[in-house]
């Protein structure tokens, strides 16, 4: 195959939702269609329940986890699919808004009972900002859940994205029949807990009254009512709205069941998008460029701690990618050689020897890798959109031992190189900050600084509302306003000025008194 084939044929993507809505039953029926899996309960579920937010042992167990399903790629009618993973717990919602950054679309899933919760409309803001393209599933149609009609309407309104149902659900709860696709129109009959694939009853003519003897006369007429409804208010499907991520195709189903999924994974296969082209600060880079390039979106970090080697997450995105090649680290402007890339299949790693645009490899690092490094053949570019959020929680390191002072500093530099959370070193007194999207992020750094490295440190609540990186066309008036709130401004890990702001009503005051600084609310403007 050349390089063109192996693009097309990749789907690189990752499913969000809010928790228990049904990632992972998803996911994991999606790989037992690959073959990637034998059985159901292979796919441990990476999130974090909420009675564990005190256990952090909890937490490191899953990290372990976590890496495993990483990244699952498998084969489907020859197409290669590459689920990437996102953790369910809202408190590494950063570490999901990244991993967003190296797909190229995204199947949300919702639950007909709850309809769009909180997590879906944060993670959704992300892929709006790309525009990524959007698939949804609605699930657990086997249970009492809101009307159809009434969730799409949800969807549009709070996640500002246009929707088109594909197929369309008959009954719900203990009444759910089915469901019919507007696509093939054909009838998909469910029965409950019936894990076998149905074949579609093909419907050339929906008021024929075969559907009224499969579903029965109640449901077949308010089958009716519903497409012809649909076929009123939503305009007709349009695969490149999909595409740029205006409209998101609707599929409903019931993941536990089996049911929907198959229907779910092969559209996706005919309408998501092969490996896309991606921006650097120099140009835009197309997949089926000759020369490899690719970023580092994640960065785990080794269970052992006597070995801090960890494992670096990069995105091929043009090229291809050999084993054993050298390749160029724009950030340290040195080449370095990379013996031990890994591939990521649904249940192992196991050594690659290429892989081409939208695959994800493993590298084995020992700290030359950070978040948002670039890789070439040689040209100078680095990949854009890999930006930090302002934070949620500050609190200050207070470092208890200071014999360790070294070691804390150490360990500081390489978790937030990890992506843990960011650090803002203030420009008065060298005061650390820690800022985090969770609470339980603390704990983890607590204890993985005395672990892995045996520094001892508390932290001190801060009463910081937001972290606004600041620019200026005016580098005099920048000057002026650091000079005029020193107390305020910090530095983040690449040095950045950010103006850590107290409160939203102080900070909305500063903004009017300072019209020629500029603030932002993410690292890269
Ligand atoms: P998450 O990864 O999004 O957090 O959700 P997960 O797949 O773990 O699913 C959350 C719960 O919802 C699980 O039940 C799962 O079995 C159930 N579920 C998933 N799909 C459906 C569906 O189509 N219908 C119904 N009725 N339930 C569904 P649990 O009790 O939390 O766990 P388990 O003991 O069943 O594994």
């Amino acid at each position: 195959m050349n390089l063109d084939q192996e693009i097309a044929r990749r789907r690189t993507f990752g499913i969000i939702s809010h928790p228990d809505a049904g990632k992972t039953t998803l996911t994991e029926k999606l790989l037992l269609f690959g073959g990637a899996i034998q059985k159901a309960g292979a796919v441990k579920s990476s999130k974090i329940k909420d009675h564990a937010r005190s256990d952090w042992m909890e937490i490191e167990k899953q990290r372990g986890i976590s890496v495993a399903t990483s990244v699952m790629g498998f084969n489907y009618d020859g197409t290669r699919i590459n689920l990437l993973d996102t953790p369910g717990h809202q408190d590494f919602a950063e570490d999901t808004y990244r991993t967003l950054t190296a797909v190229d679309s995204v199947i949300m899933v919702i639950d007909c009972v709850k309809g769009v919760e909180s997590q879906t409309e944060k993670l959704m803001e992300v892929c709006r900002m790309r525009d990524t393209p959007v698939m949804c599933f609605i699930n657990k149609l086997d249970r009492e859940g809101r009307d159809p009609f009434d969730l799409l309407d949800e969807v549009e309104a709070k996640l500002a994205i246009r929707v088109r149902p594909l197929s369309w659900p008959i009954g719900m709860g203990k009444g759910f029949k089915g469901v019919y696709n507007l696509v093939d129109k054909s009838l998909y009959l469910f029965t409950p807990s019936k894990q076998t694939v149905e074949e579609g009853i093909a419907i050339s003519d929906i008021s024929s009254s075969t559907v009224d003897d499969l579903i029965g006369e109640n449901n077949a007429k308010q089958l009716r009512a519903d497409v012809e409804l649909i076929e009123g208010v939503y305009p007709e499907f349009d695969v490149k709205q999909y595409l740029s991520g205006e409209t998101a195709p609707v599929f409903f189903g019931s993941a536990v069941n089996n049911f929907g999924v198959r229907e779910l994974l092969e559209n996706f296969i005919d309408i998501a998008p092969a490996p896309i082209q991606r921006k650097t600060d120099t140009r835009v880079v197309k997949p089926e460029e000759n020369k490899f390039s690719g970023f580092i979106f994640k960065i785990h970090a080794n269970m052992d701690p006597k070995h801090r080697n960890r494992i670096a997450f990069l995105r091929v995105c043009s090229g291809k990618f050999e084993r054993g090649n050298s390749y160029y680290h724009v950030r340290q402007n040195k080449a370095f050689r990379f013996s031990n890339a890994t591939a990521f299949m649904a249940q192992d790693r196991e050594t690659i020897d290429e892989a081409f645009p939208g695959d994800i490899v493993g590298i084995y690092d020992t700290g030359n890798l950070k978040i948002g490094d670039t890789l070439t053949e040689g040209e100078k570019m680095i990949y854009t959109g890999i930006p930090s959020f302002s934070p949620e929680i500050f609190k200050e390191v207070i470092n208890k031992d200071a014999m360790k002072t070294k070691q804390l500093e150490k360990g500081l530099h390489q978790l937030m190189e990890e992506g843990v959370a960011q650090l803002f070193t203030y420009e008065l007194g060298n005061r650390k900050v820690v800022g985090t999207v969770g609470a339980l992020q603390f704990e983890v750094i607590q204890f993985r600084l005395k672990n892995e490295y045996n520094a001892t440190v508390e932290f001190s609540s801060q009463n910081i509302h937001k972290a606004c990186w600041i620019s200026s066309r005016d580098p005099k008036k920048l000057h002026e306003f650091t000079e005029s709130k020193t107390r305020h401004i910090a530095r983040d890990k690449d040095d950045k000025l950010v103006f850590m702001a107290e409160s939203k009503a102080w900070l909305q005051m500063v903004q009017d008194n300072f019209p020629d600084i500029e603030f932002h609310y993410t690292s890269e403007f």
